[in-house]
């Protein structure tokens, strides 16, 4: 994988343990999360009805959607049975740290 493949996105010390932030490249919205200090990267976008899943609420490696409850793993994509289930999963994306540095695999397409 080249190293061009891959954006800085963000600081780890913008991003502390148990919290999650959007970042974007491009026209993708990205969701940030830093589990016990290792950083995971999802699509930010509900596969429901696109609500942003920063606004929603993290509990451990799950984020339910702030609009109508739908509720992801952030660390493999999957949609937790429950509301809306039909519509997941959503995208994650490699993540890389160099230094303090946050990098994401830039998307395709
Ligand atoms: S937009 Fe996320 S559950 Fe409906």
């Amino acid at each position: 994988m080249a190293d061009e493949d891959f954006v800085k996105v963000a600081s780890l010390d913008k991003l502390p343990p148990g919290e999650m932030m959007r970042v974007d490249i491009g026209m993708h919205e990205i969701l940030l999360v830093n589990l016990d200090g290792k950083i995971h990267a999802c699509s930010n976008i509900c596969a429901h009805q696109f609500q942003q899943l920063n606004y929603g609420e993290l509990n451990g490696e799950e984020v339910r959607c702030s609009l109508h409850g739908a509720t992801y793993n952030v660390v493999t994509g999957d949609q937790l049975p429950g509301k809306y289930a039909e519509f997941g999963p959503i995208p994650v994306y490699e993540v890389r740290l160099d230094g303090t540095d946050i990098l994401v695999k830039r998307p395709a397409r």
